[in-house]
Formats: C-alpha cells, sequence, structure tokens
C-alpha cells in the first residue's frame, strides 16, 4: 500500500476512506477508525483553575505552530495577524497560539514572539480579533533554551549536557551549562508574562515542557549536578516552581494548561519519558508522576506531543517527504503518538487532552479524528500542518466535506523554511505568501 519514492520517502497512497481503514486493520495497527464523524462537532470541557467549566463549540483545535513573522521587538506583524485570521476562522473551537518567548536571550530568531510589556497592546488586539470568531486561546510561553538564536545564529543556552545533540553539532561542548542563579530567576519571568498574556485576553497559560526547549530539556537533565539534575524531584523542580509561579498570578477564570512531551523518544539519559531499559521506547511513568503533581496543583488541559523536532521529527509529525528518510512508516508513529494519549487520559480522566500527528492523514484525518475521540484516545484533536495549508479545515471536517486539494501533503517544507528561521507557512497551499519564501530560503540552500 505505500513504497518509496525516488527520494527514499513514503508515499501517501490510500485513495479511500475505506482503503486506509482496511490497511489499518490488516497492519494491525491500533489507530481508531470510524466514518461517523459525529464526535467531532462534540463540545468537550475544560476545567478553568477556579473550578469553573468553559464549554467548546467543538472538540477540533489548531496547535502551536511558530511562524518566525513576528516584529523584531517580539510583536505580531500583519503576516502573524494573517495566520490567526486564517486559524481562529479554521472553524476549530480551540487556537494554542505559538511559543512565546518570556525573556529576549531565549527567542528562537528575531522574529519570534515575545510576551514583554511593550508587546502587551499588540497583543491585546491580535487576541481580540482572534476572539471575534467564537474561539478559546491558550498562550505558550516558552524559553527556547538549546535552540536560542541571537540574530538568526545559534546562541545556545543549555540546561544540561546532552550527547546526543553534542554529536550533531560537537562545538555545542564548548558553552558552559546555564547556573542555578539563572534558573533560579525564571519563574518570576514566567510569570510576568502570564500575566501579560492573561490580561492581553487569552483564555489559558501553557506552561510548555516540549521538544528539548529549556523546561522540557531539564526534565531529562539526568545528568545535570545540583538542586536542578539527577532525581525526578529535582529535574522537575523549575516546571513546578514556573508553574506555581504561573498559577499564583492568574485569574479563577483562567485555565492552566501545557504543551507537554510525554516522551522525547532520545535515549536514556538524555531524554524525559525513557528508561535505562528502554532507551528509546516511551515510558510514561515519570510523565505520569508530573501530571499528577500538576494537576493537583490545578492543570486541566495538555496539548500531547512526543520526541523533538531538532533531533527525531518523525517521531513528532509523522511525515511522507522530510529530511531523512524515517525508520519506520508514518502510521507507526501516529500509533505510538494516539497510544501515549489514551494512556494518560486512562490515568486522568479529567484532563482535557489534544491528541497530535494528524496531519499526515490529508482527507481520511476526520475518520481517525472521530475514532479517537469515540473511544478516549483524545479529548480534542489538534491540527499543525493542516492548519499552515488549509484555511477552513475544521468546519469542512465537521460537516464531511474535506477538500483533497486543499489538505497537508506532510512534505516538511514548512519546517524546512522554520529551521531557517524564514517567514513559515504552507508553500503548496498558500503559495502566494509563502512559495516565494520557500524558493528563495530553500532552494538555494
Ligand atoms: C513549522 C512548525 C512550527 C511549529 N511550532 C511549534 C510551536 O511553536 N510550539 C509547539 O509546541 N509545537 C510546534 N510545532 C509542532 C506542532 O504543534 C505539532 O505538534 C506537529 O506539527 C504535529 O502535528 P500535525 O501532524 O498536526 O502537524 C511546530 C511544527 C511545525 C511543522
Amino acid at each position: 500500500m505505500y513504497a518509496f519514492d525516488k527520494k527514499d520517502q513514503y508515499t501517501f497512497s490510500f485513495s479511500s476512506p475505506d482503503q486506509l481503514r482496511l490497511y489499518l486493520s490488516r497492519q494491525g495497527y491500533n489507530i481508531p477508525f470510524t466514518k461517523d464523524i459525529s464526535p467531532l462537532a462534540a463540545k468537550p470541557t475544560v476545567r478553568t483553575q477556579g473550578g469553573g467549566t468553559v464549554t467548546l463549540k467543538n472538540a477540533l483545535a489548531t496547535h502551536p505552530m511558530e511562524g518566525c513573522d513576528a516584529e523584531t521587538d517580539g510583536s505580531p506583524s500583519a503576516l502573524t495577524r494573517r495566520r490567526y485570521d486564517r486559524f481562529s476562522g479554521s472553524g476549530a473551537a480551540l487556537v494554542w497560539m505559538e511559543a512565546l518567548s518570556v525573556v529576549p536571550e531565549a527567542r528562537t530568531s528575531d522574529h519570534q514572539m515575545m510576551l514583554c510589556d511593550k508587546t502587551a497592546d499588540a497583543f491585546k488586539s491580535l487576541v481580540a480579533d482572534i476572539k471575534k470568531n467564537d474561539v478559546f486561546v491558550v498562550a505558550q510561553l516558552t524559553h527556547s533554551g538549546r535552540f536560542a538564536k541571537n540574530s538568526d545564529t545559534p546562541h545556545p543556552l543549555f540546561a544540561t549536557r546532552s550527547a546526543p545533540f553534542e554529536r550533531r553539532r560537537p562545538t555545542d561542548r564548548d558553552v558552559p551549562v546555564l547556573t542555578d542563579d539563572y534558573l533560579d530567576a525564571l519563574p518570576e519571568k514566567f510569570a510576568k508574562a502570564a500575566k501579560i498574556a492573561e490580561d492581553a485576553g487569552f483564555d489559558a497559560i501553557d506552561v510548555k515542557a516540549c521538544h528539548q526547549y529549556l523546561l522540557d530539556e531539564l526534565l531529562s537533565a539526568h545528568t545535570r549536578s545540583g538542586k536542578y539534575g539527577g532525581c525526578f524531584e529535582n529535574r522537575s523542580r523549575l516546571m513546578i516552581d514556573v508553574f506555581d509561579a504561573v498559577r499564583s498570578v492568574l485569574r479563577p477564570e483562567t485555565v492552566l494548561a501545557s504543551r507537554l512531551s510525554f516522551s522525547d523518544m532520545i535515549e536514556y539519559p538524555y531524554g524525559f519519558g525513557v528508561t535505562p531499559c528502554e532507551p528509546t521506547e516511551p515510558d510514561l511513568t515519570e510523565t505520569k508522576q508530573l501530571l499528577k503533581i500538576l494537576t493537583d496543583k490545578g492543570l486541566s488541559l495538555v496539548d500531547m506531543t512526543m520526541g523533538s523536532p531538532y533531533f527525531n521529527p518523525h517521531v513528532n509529525r509523522p511525515y511522507n517527504r522530510g529530511s531523512y528518510t524515517p525508520p519506520e512508516h508514518p502510521l507507526k508513529g501516529l500509533e505510538r503518538l494516539i497510544g501515549g494519549t489514551r494512556e494518560i487520559i486512562a490515568s486522568f480522566p479529567s484532563l482535557t487532552v489534544i491528541g497530535t500527528g494528524y496531519s499526515y492523514l490529508r482527507e481520511f484525518a476526520p475518520y481517525v479524528a472521530a475514532g479517537a475521540l469515540k473511544t478516549g484516545a483524545a479529548s480534542m484533536v489538534g491540527f499543525g500542518r493542516m492548519a499552515f495549508a488549509y484555511d477552513t479545515f475544521a468546519t469542512d471536517m465537521i460537516e464531511g466535506r474535506m477538500d483533497p486539494s486543499k489538505v497537508c501533503i506532510a512534505c516538511s517544507k514548512c519546517a524546512e523554511i522554520k529551521r531557517l528561521s524564514g517567514h513559515t507557512g504552507c508553500p503548496i497551499r498558500d503559495q502566494e505568501i509563502y512559495l516565494p519564501i520557500y524558493r528563495e530560503l530553500c532552494m538555494n540552500q
């Protein structure tokens, strides 16, 4: 059913929902599938930190997708606003805004958005526009740690040494790790950014701990010495301190959220959610330990993810074409993501957990998304690359009229632009804006 093309990548060759369903069952994938798409229109609820309940208009979301198109002061540009017009007009009930830096030294590029006093009014206006489409908006607070750049050249801020990353960029070995004093100061900075975001009108605040950005990197800091490394209590210390600091400044109506890597799938002792026994396979024991602590403190909304786009992108976002041929079929990756979400929902039934990785499925995504919602393998389903590609994807999914000529084809071109810190979007389906950018930046490489 799939084959290698000329470039040794997987070809998506399903031409009907039944063909996909048959393939899933013949190959024994534990990927739910139903032609009854009514669960997409269900109205999930999310708990506020004060114990209230917010009801969302449907079960679809847009994932956070960094666009590298902000003004240099960190405020949204006209292009950023265009992206959020599309995301909020997609029909999805929830828009999870991309990574917003909480400090200037830890941006992924000069064009990453940043929450600070100077940008507060610009965020107010952006969120007000998004909300005209009756969507719930989440602010993703981040410190980009090892992926920070200064004027678009790497300026890594490491919390711990990482042999797998240092094998790829040996010069990293010469950069010292961040001190405890530097880390001690961060909870207050996250809290300040959280307050700015809440005042700007965001409904939820995400303390981001994924993809090996700083807070996730610390969760995997087995080899760091001192109070932020080694045992689970030390490795999770900053995440919990940041969470507490953020929570302490928020109003009861605001929702506490996290984009959390359930497993980095990076070899032990350099990844979170892996163990010495299964050094590269997900083990959610510590993930559950962390979620127990955070849910007791009021966490109620999680956008799940696994892997790192900088290390194992095929885990993070199953693709047809990317920078290397994945060691597994993309459906295997999707099965892993769905399985992780299912396991966490079973352990934390009151959490609202958004499932990830579905863009790979093109126009057949609604059947698997509905299957996941129906069988407890997701509370909501999010779309990242699909949201770049297809401006009305959620409405069309719910109404059962996906247009195959508008879907994401998982070609990784958006990720290629992002890697080079260019203004990011879909050069295939949103050509007028992004094809010239792709041509200039990526085809001259
Ligand atoms: C270009 C690009 C930018 C992304 N930016 C972010 C981000 O800012 N924050 C985040 O948590 N994930 C980010 N992601 C990951 C997506 O949110 C999502 O997890 C991933 O694309 C898989 O979902 P999908 O199959 O629907 O695309 C990004 C992915 C891509 C391709």
